[in-house]
């Protein structure tokens, strides 16, 4: 070989071990090998006039959730009404893009009329009527989209803060197996949707335990259950990596992979104890709404640390973790602007208000390039 053609095969060389070097742009790419990286995505998203978060999404993220879109109240919002206009937009988006979609959600007590639970005159409706209900609402959502939405969000928020069954009106009326049989319809609506159980503060061992005898119910009925979504509306200082790590494996001990569903970290002063109820609405104050003119250098270097450290986590557990999502894309989306105080500047996404990558987003991106030790 001459010099020359020496010399050239070098330079190729030491040009595709550069290519190869470089460290992966995108949540996707970085997470790749791993588990999916999802964005819930709201109405701007989906119909584009957000083009700016849409593109974000679409560049980024290998998942999408609907944050309103699939709701009882959105899709369904009179008893002979369905309005799947919006649905089928995100689904479509979903598709064009490539991306797992997620159904979020079937059964809920929040964003659900009040026509479901009452009769014509108002009054309460008997147990076999609730049932029926919700058994056509899972045939003709889950049946619509068969084939399609590759995992739903069946039951959501089921649980009381101490593990026990929460008093909502699907269990005073409809009793407690209203959740097997959830399943047991969204199954037969599409025998090959991976179905979820989802729910807030799995972290805290009591309705950790709760959830776990869920699972086992829904499992000893012979209904399939895939995944257990754990939410993840978290805090810098909650809960710890340790009580993530050990929520993850709990979770999945039970014979299901473990989703994080809709994961942000808020960082503004907290009004209640750790909670993602949505009913909760505590009046405006400035005090409780500190960074209005901006969030601090080291508020911005804390949070990069602690999606670090969390995402460090599911690495660690990328065989049982099937799925991380954002609970938005930008902070200017996140739901954590207006609630639980309407009104505030929140900062718990990866993505600005410019849409420009925050610190955060950079130390989760190189993540998975560097060792996750214990
Ligand atoms: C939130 C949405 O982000 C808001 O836009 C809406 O006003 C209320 O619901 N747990 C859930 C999500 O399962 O559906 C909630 O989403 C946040 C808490």
């Amino acid at each position: 070989m001459t010099i020359r053609r020496f010399a050239v095969l070098v330079a190729i060389l030491a040009a595709s071990l550069a290519i190869a070097a470089q460290a992966p742009t995108t949540l996707k790419d970085a997470y790749g090998g791993s588990f999916y990286v999802g964005a819930a995505i709201n109405t701007a998203q989906i119909t584009g006039s957000d083009a700016r978060g849409a593109a974000i999404v679409a560049a980024q993220f290998n998942s999408i959730s609907p944050e309103n879109v699939l709701k009882w109240e959105q899709v369904h919002p009179q008893p002979s009404v369905y309005t799947f206009d919006l649905a089928d937009k995100y689904v479509e988006f979903g598709e064009k893009n490539h991306m797992f979609i997620v159904g979020h959600n079937l059964c809920w007590h929040a964003q659900t009329p009040d026509w479901v639970f009452q009769d014509a005159d108002g009054k309460p409706i008997t147990r076999d009527a609730l049932l029926k209900r919700l058994h056509d609402h899972i045939f003709t959502v889950v049946g619509r989209y068969k084939g399609r939405i590759q995992s739903w969000d069946v039951v959501n928020e089921a649980l009381n803060e101490d593990g026990t069954l929460r008093h909502s009106k699907w269990f005073e009326i409809a009793g407690e197996d209203y959740i097997v049989k959830a399943f047991q319809w969204a199954h037969e609506a599409d025998p090959s949707a991976q179905l979820n159980y989802n729910d807030y503060n799995l972290e805290n061992p009591e309705k950790r335990r709760g959830a776990i005898a869920l699972i086992k119910k829904i499992q000893a009925a012979d209904v399939p259950i895939a995944v257990v979504g754990s939410q993840g509306h978290l805090h810098l200082d909650w809960p710890s990596t340790d009580a993530e790590e050990a929520t993850v494996t709990e979770l999945a001990a039970a014979g299901v992979k473990v989703a994080i569903t809709e994961l942000d970290i808020d960082l503004l002063p907290r009004v209640a104890p750790n909670t993602a109820d949505v009913s909760l609405n505590v009046k405006a104050d400035p005090k409780l709404n500190p960074y209005a003119a901006g969030l601090p250098a080291d508020m911005q270097q804390a949070l990069a640390k602690r999606y670090a450290s969390l995402f460090a986590v599911y690495l660690r557990h990328r065989d049982v973790v099937s799925r991380v999502t954002l609970w938005g894309v930008s902070d200017a989306d996140s739901w954590l602007n207006d609630w639980p105080v309407v009104g505030r500047t929140s900062y718990p996404l990866l993505f600005d208000r410019a849409g420009k990558p925050k610190p955060a987003f950079d130390a989760v991106v190189k993540l998975p390039t560097q060792a996750v030790k214990p």
